[in-house]
């Protein structure tokens, strides 16, 4: 079979890491969803998955609201989506609701259309030619997308993960600081490099520990 060709790029380009995210108006189980409006002054997790009915979806979903107090605590809204309809979002959030020990507690939009997904390029031919595949968005209160990633059907995400990421963009912002490798809520952290060592006397007025002159780790601020 031939692999489908790229779209051409003078119509169609996929989002990338410090654009703006598109808004969109559409449908959802909590009613039409204006995404900005949805958003307001919040961060944002947009993610999509592949189909309603489904085992893996099933399970992500039940263990995105049993986690959803979490993101509401670091001011993150989150919203799903696939391209089924809006009457198999509301049947298939019964058995959410009985297999998984939790409700679906935020919305997720019925992408019928896929105006959605084309707009954030969530449907990848080559892999299926029908379903979105797993992707997230994390976008900032500015609307820039902060993450991507792009996950097979098969394997379902690990939501404590996108917790961990957002925790570490809001400590850059908050107090120029990056997390390193496998880095955990409490662990030390990184002088953003941007900062130089005059600059960076100035914030961290308890010094530093520096392996390199690139690699300084200070305590966690906010902890
Ligand atoms: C799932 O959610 O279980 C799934 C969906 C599409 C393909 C494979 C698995």
């Amino acid at each position: 079979m031939q692999p489908h060709l790229p779209f051409d790029e003078e119509f169609f380009m996929s989002l990338r890491l410090g654009d703006i995210a598109p808004n969109f108006v559409q449908s959802s189980t909590a009613g039409e969803i204006d995404f900005y409006a949805y958003l307001a002054d919040s961060w944002g997790v947009l993610f999509s998955h592949p189909k309603d009915f489904t085992p893996v979806c099933t399970t992500e979903l039940g263990q995105l609201s049993k986690l959803k107090s979490e993101f509401d605590r670091r001011n993150v809204k989150v919203i799903g989506l696939s391209v089924d309809g809006l009457s198999d979002h509301e049947k298939w959030s019964l058995d959410i609701e009985q297999t998984q020990g939790a409700a679906l507690n935020f919305p997720l939009l019925a992408d019928l259309d896929r105006k959605v997904s084309t707009l954030y390029d969530m449907i990848h031919p080559n892999a299926n030619e029908t379903f979105t595949v797993r992707s997230v968005f994390i976008i900032d209160p500015n609307k820039k997308v902060r993450l991507i990633l792009t996950y097979p059907a098969s394997t379902g995400r690990n939501f404590k993960e996108l917790l961990r990421v957002i925790d570490s963009l809001q400590l850059t912002d908050q107090h120029k600081v990056a997390t390193p490798a496998n880095w955990e809520h409490g662990q030390d952290v990184i002088i953003v490099p941007s900062l130089n060592q005059e600059a960076a006397a100035k914030i961290f007025t308890e010094g530093w520990r520096e392996v390199k002159p690139y690699l300084r780790y200070v305590k966690q601020p906010n902890t």
